[in-house]
């Protein structure tokens, strides 16, 4: 049996960026969660994962709905973060959004955003892993950096980074 402490420690190691997930109810409100719990899957068709808890309210609206947008937060948007991390709220409170063309809830401010069509729902312990196929993406210019979490703290690119990323 693995202590928490000690997997919450070691996972908590690896840095991440972090990403807002929302989805559309029946009655058109908007769910989401943040999730640091996101990666690439395949290109060709092209896939991307996230793990939502199996507690998370806006999973089974994101499984009924078939669709989703992963946004890449900004170093801009660590409220946003926070507020989607929050339980028992209307989530579409106080945040920018709008319907996109495919009729997914897209939100302002974004680094970047991939809009899904559920390919695939696996069980993964107390999470699932949620594999979406990518049906549009988009990517703002260099004039948004990505926000960073790293043993529990969010933060934007360090200097000698942002350095070597802008000059690229
Ligand atoms: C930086 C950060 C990363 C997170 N990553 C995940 C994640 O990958 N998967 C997950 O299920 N919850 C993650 N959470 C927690 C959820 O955002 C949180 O439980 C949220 O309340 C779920 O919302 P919901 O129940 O309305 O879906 C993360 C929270 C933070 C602050």
């Amino acid at each position: 049996m693995i202590d928490p402490q000690d997997y919450k420690q070691v996972l908590g190691a690896f840095p991440t960026g972090v990403t807002v997930v929302t989805a559309l109810d029946d009655d058109g409100r908007l769910v989401g969660f943040t999730a640091s719990a996101f990666s690439a899957v395949s290109m060709d068709p092209a896939l991307v994962l996230v793990c939502p808890s199996l507690n998370s309210d806006s999973y089974p609206i994101i499984k009924r709905s078939g669709r989703f947008v992963i946004h890449i937060l900004s170093h801009e948007q660590q409220a946003i973060a926070y507020h989607f991390a929050g339980k028992g709220h209307d989530k579409g409170q106080g945040v920018q959004w709008q319907r996109s063309e495919l009729q997914n809830a897209v939100l302002e401010g974004a680094v970047a955003y991939l809009e899904c069509r559920v390919w695939e729902d696996y069980p993964g312990g107390d999470h699932a892993i949620l594999v979406g196929e990518v049906e549009k993406l988009w990517c703002a210019g260099h004039e948004l950096d990505p926000l960073l979490y790293c043993r529990g703290k969010m933060d934007q690119l360090p200097e000698t980074l942002r350095a070597l990323a802008h000059a690229s």
